[in-house]
């Protein structure tokens, strides 16, 4: 695990930075993320989505984090549906990387601090993830933390022009 990686709650200063990467790494990103409506990738529009990621995190459905590298923004990672009834106490993570940040042990650091949020803060006892079926990296991301495939999800997600497949993963917190 690099030293440097933390994670923290999303704050609306996050925009800009947010705003940043994404928009110098849309073409990188198109295979992998979904596509998003103009002036999405703005500072205003990534402000208005951490208005509403928040607003998820004081009713208890999302866990909005960013992903620190010597205290710079270099991408997120989030838990969302969050389940906490008695029998049902899950979570679904997603991350991204900027590509300036990539490949240098970041996601997965970031994955496992996740982690400890889901079982410490949380509470939950299950841990859910999607990757595209060719995402390798962030397949490795998750195997590293001891995330399992166990399905594929038909034509789930629509990625750069088609309904893709979803590989699904888990992992049982805890364990
Ligand atoms: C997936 C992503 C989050 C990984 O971030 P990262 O900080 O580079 O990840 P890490 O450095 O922790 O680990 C990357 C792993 O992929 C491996 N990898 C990198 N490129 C690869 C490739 N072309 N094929 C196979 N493995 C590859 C690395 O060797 C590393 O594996 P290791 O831990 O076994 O050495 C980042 O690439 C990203 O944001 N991509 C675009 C958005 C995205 O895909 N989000 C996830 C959607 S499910």
């Amino acid at each position: 695990m690099p030293d440097s990686t933390a994670i923290r709650l999303i704050e609306p200063v996050d925009a800009a930075p947010i705003a940043a990467h994404r928009v110098r790494d849309l073409e990188a990103f198109r295979p992998w993320e979904p596509a998003q409506p103009d002036g999405f990738f703005t500072p205003e529009g990534q402000e208005k989505r951490i208005e509403g990621l928040l607003a998820g995190y004081r009713a208890g459905t999302v866990w909005p984090g960013v992903v620190l590298a010597d205290d710079e923004v270099i991408g997120q990672v989030t838990v969302g549906g969050i389940l906490r009834q008695p029998h049902l106490r899950r979570g679904s993570v997603g991350y991204w990387i900027a590509g300036v940040a990539q490949n240098q042990g970041h996601a997965g650091s970031a994955l496992g601090l996740a982690l400890r949020v889901m079982t410490d803060e949380l509470g939950l006892h299950r841990a859910e993830a999607s990757t595209h079926l060719e995402n390798l990296p962030s397949q490795r991301v998750l195997r590293r933390n001891g995330f399992s495939p166990y399905g594929v999800a038909h034509s789930s997600i629509f990625l750069d022009g088609s309904w893709r497949d979803g590989l699904l993963w888990e992992r049982i917190l805890g364990d």
